[in-house]
């Protein structure tokens, strides 16, 4: 067990304070880490409610203040679970403390925010990384790695859903997700994971025509001025087109999103629901195996699945959270971590042109964002 502590200091104890806490907990116990995360403390607004959250957790103490989190002299790692409106602000002082950030995604509600973030994380020269969790599932860093061997091919297709039931009861009360300067679009809160996915699998996207729906447009007496559901075309730099769609009214679908790849020698397939699975068809094999065959990432030789469980016990939501935190602490404190908030920031700049083009109704060039910030 290794002797050298990491402070680390969680902003916000909802969902992501719990999995991320977990997260550090967990990391140690699946993998030989040359330091230990010690959960020193949580912020939140609502004193009773940290607390209550900080001893479930195991964390060990709480402030009502996030810049005395920022500044406590025994916190290594800012690790940043609020909503997306308020990370720009939180990643800035922490880099300017001279603390490393983990921000969850998406990295801010708009492309200017998530541009302040990753300028304040350049000049302080900090290690930073975005909560691009669902990369570290075994099955998807495997899709990863086969399409890097070419076992599609060169990719032609991209396509991704992410569907959830979120917003379907119209009676929901208002709250940060239906708030555009707090939490952002549903384009950039589901839809970041599937940007972050393409832009890994296939490279650079250059263009985007979106359409978006808001079929509640009032809760709790408030306006909704976010998408509820929206689907975009778009074209890859490689010549490569894709299709995505993110929606959080489509009933009966808790979190369910899938990934399909299709390449001029085969074809993979990731989908949540039967998230240890990957399709494969490999179009160079003998017509007698024509269709796709499933791969069950969970044999030792694929990426994180030996840490694990033996094989066929599976893995869950929560093994994504432990790998990153164990990724991240087994580079500590060389930095290089991977995925960075340079890479929030690209995914940013795609998920804007859809807003834009969703309003604007007409394609948008992703550089046309980042050209206006410059
Ligand atoms: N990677 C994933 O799988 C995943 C899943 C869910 C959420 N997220 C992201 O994590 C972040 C947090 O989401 P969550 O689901 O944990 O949210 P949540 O509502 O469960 O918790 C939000 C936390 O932020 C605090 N907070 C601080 N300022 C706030 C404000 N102005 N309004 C409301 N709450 C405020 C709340 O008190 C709470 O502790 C978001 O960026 C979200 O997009 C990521």
């Amino acid at each position: 067990m290794a002797t050298r502590e990491v402070g680390i200091g969680i902003v916000g104890y909802g969902l992501m304070g719990r999995a991320h806490s977990y997260a550090y907990t967990a990391a140690p116990r699946i993998r030989d880490l040359p330091v230990r995360p010690r959960l020193r403390l949580m912020s939140g607004r609502n004193a009773e409610a940290v607390s209550a959250a900080a001893r479930a957790y195991g964390v060990e103490e709480t402030t009502g203040d996030w810049r005395a989190l920022v500044e406590h002299p025994g916190i290594d790692i800012v690790d940043v679970c609020t909503p997306p409106g308020t990370h720009a602000e939180i990643v800035a002082a922490a880099a300017a403390t001279g603390k490393a950030v983990l921000c969850e995604k998406p990295l801010a509600a708009s492309y200017d925010s998530a541009l302040t973030a990753v300028d304040a994380v350049r000049r302080a020269g900090v290690p930073n990384a975005i909560g691009f969790n669902y990369r570290r599932l075994p099955a998807v860093s495997l899709m990863k790695r086969m399409i890097d061997e070419g076992r599609v091919g060169d990719v032609l297709l991209f396509r991704a859903s992410f569907l959830s039931d979120e917003f379907l009861d119209p009676l929901i009360p208002f709250d940060w997700r239906f708030d555009r300067a707090l939490g952002g679009t549903t384009i950039s809160d589901l839809g970041a994971h599937l940007v972050d996915m393409a832009l890994w699998m296939a490279g650079d996207i250059d263009d985007v025509s979106a359409q978006s729906s808001t079929f509640t447009t009032q809760r709790s007496q408030r306006a909704v001025d976010v998408d509820e559901a929206s689907s975009a075309l778009v074209r890859f730099a490689s010549g490569a087109g894709g299709v995505f769609e993110m929606a959080r009214t489509c009933a009966r679908r808790p979190c369910d999103f899938w990934v399909e790849v299709n390449g001029t020698a085969g074809t993979l397939r990731f989908d949540y629901p039967r998230l240890n699975e990957l399709l494969y068809g490999d179009a160079r094999e003998d017509d007698d195996l024509y269709g796709m065959r499933v791969i069950r990432a969970e044999h030792d030789s694929h990426p994180y699945a030996a840490q694990w469980w033996p094989i066929g016990q599976g893995l869950g939501y929560d093994a994504s959270f432990v790998n990153q935190a164990a990724d991240l602490l087994e580079r500590w404190p060389g930095g290089g971590w991977d995925p960075d908030l340079e890479t929030g920031l690209r995914v940013q700049a795609v998920c804007e042109a859809m807003e834009r083009s969703a309003a604007d109704r007409r394609w948008v060039s992703v550089s046309e964002i980042a050209a206006e910030t410059v």
